[in-house]
């Protein structure tokens, strides 16, 4: 595991004080939230950009020629260039808006996947994967009649490189793969994997929705095909998603959804389809959703991704200290790159329990198994508990979470 420890570089209290929900009590405790691979909470000027948008600025978009019209589109286009310069993309023609990551797979794998993939040909995921990388290929593969194939981790909780390298051949026709490990915290060389994959002449599909709230994150330099992640776990709201892709890949592909803005003419003999990315977003969108995740990108970056990845892994580096001295306690998940994340067994203690309990003492963590049961029954286990970091999270936070093992120990143990 890679860890740095410097001290961060922004004011973490000061922070702290932008994101209301924080301030709560929770059972007369302060709420210690340590589920952000859940979702983060939102910063005050996140909230008031969705609230100022619904008070000044409401219309549909990309339609209307009054004055709140042209606004709202100014407001959602501006909000497409804010995601496409935090993913380094070319255009905002390979940004589109879904609902959420899970969305965006099942576009891929519908759209793309249905006019691309045949049978006897073979998906490859991994078995890192949250379902919603794993269920949306199965599907596929049901309809068309090919094969998924999952690559194995090793004990630590690492990608099998070499069974990745031999599992990629001839047949394989896109990889779908984590960039970061929402139960473990594993980081993937994905560089690496996108080399092998196109080598082989398979596409490869990113799920970006841990990885981009706490690495820089470089589309054009990865050379992915598929890059996809979520706006609540950046700080943004609920109900958006992104979908970036390579302008030429979208071009090739046929519409996911059908409806109102996707289409250039409509007869009823057939129908022509709007340009990109309007192409991939059939119906009246969630305007302030991205206006929303446009302030989040902004407020992230204003601090600094790099500056946040860096705070988040002295939480990390203390939370294996500090867990790791907590006796019969297991931390699952000790990739040599991880971020955010760390998962975790108590000897004699259902994490259900565990987490029932530390909710009493204002502590707010992840139990079961994160969406992700086929890595659970690779693992051996039935679930894990898992504490997962944000950028307003302090050591604090981690002494807290271990003083709340220690009483929920006493109680259950
Ligand atoms: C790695 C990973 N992929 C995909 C998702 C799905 O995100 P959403 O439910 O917002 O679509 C999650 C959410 O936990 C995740 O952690």
């Amino acid at each position: 595991m890679t860890t740095r420890t410097a001290a961060p570089s922004f004011d973490v209290t000061a922070l702290r004080a932008e994101f209301p929900a924080l301030q709560q009590l929770v059972h007369g405790k302060p709420l210690v939230y340590l589920d952000n691979a859940a979702t983060a909470q939102k910063p005050r000027e996140v909230i008031a950009a969705i609230r100022d948008y619904y008070e000044h600025d409401n219309a549909n978009v990309n339609r209307g020629v009054h004055a709140l019209a042209e606004r709202a589109t100014a407001a959602y286009d501006a909000a497409r260039e804010a995601v496409r310069g935090h993913l380094n993309a070319g255009s905002t023609r390979e940004i589109v808006f879904t609902r959420n990551a899970t969305e965006s797979i099942n576009l891929v794998a519908r759209a793309w996947g249905d006019a691309n993939v045949r049978k006897g040909d073979e998906v490859l995921v991994t078995t890192l994967e949250h379902h919603s990388n794993i269920v949306p290929w199965q599907l596929l593969c049901e309809r068309v009649g090919a094969t998924l194939r999952a690559v194995g981790i090793d004990e630590r909780g690492d990608l099998r490189m070499d069974e990745l390298e031999r599992m990629i051949t001839p047949r394989t026709k896109i990889v779908a793969v984590t960039h970061q490990s929402n139960a473990l915290g594993t980081i993937t060389p994905v560089e690496e994997i996108i080399k092998i994959a196109h080598r082989a002449g398979a596409m490869v599909l990113v799920d970006g929705s841990q990885a981009a709230v706490h690495l820089p994150v470089d589309v054009r330099a990865l050379d992915a095909d598929f890059y996809v992640f979520t706006g609540h776990k950046l700080y943004g709201p609920m109900g958006m998603g992104v979908l970036y892709a390579r302008e030429a890949i979208l071009e090739a592909m046929p519409p996911f959804l059908g409806g109102g803005d996707m289409i250039s003419t409509v007869t009823f003999e057939g129908s022509t389809w709007n340009e990109l990315p309007h192409k991939f977003e059939a119906g009246t969108p969630n305007v302030a959703g991205a206006v929303g995740l446009g302030a989040a990108i902004a407020f992230v970056r204003r601090i600094g991704i790099d500056a946040i990845g860096a705070h988040e892994s002295a939480l990390l580096a203390r939370a294996h200290e500090r867990l790791g001295a907590v006796s019969g306690l297991k931390i699952i998940g000790t990739a040599r790159r991880k971020a955010g994340v760390v998962s975790f067994v108590m000897e004699g203690i259902h994490p259900h329990d565990l987490g029932t309990v530390l909710d009493r003492d204002g502590v707010a963590i992840r139990t079961g198994q994160h969406c992700a049961q086929p890595l659970m029954d690779c693992l051996g286990i039935p679930a894990t508990a898992r504490a997962s970091f944000a950028l307003y999270n302090t050591f604090e936070d981690i002494d807290a979470l271990v003083a709340a093992l220690g009483r929920a120990r006493a109680l259950l143990g």
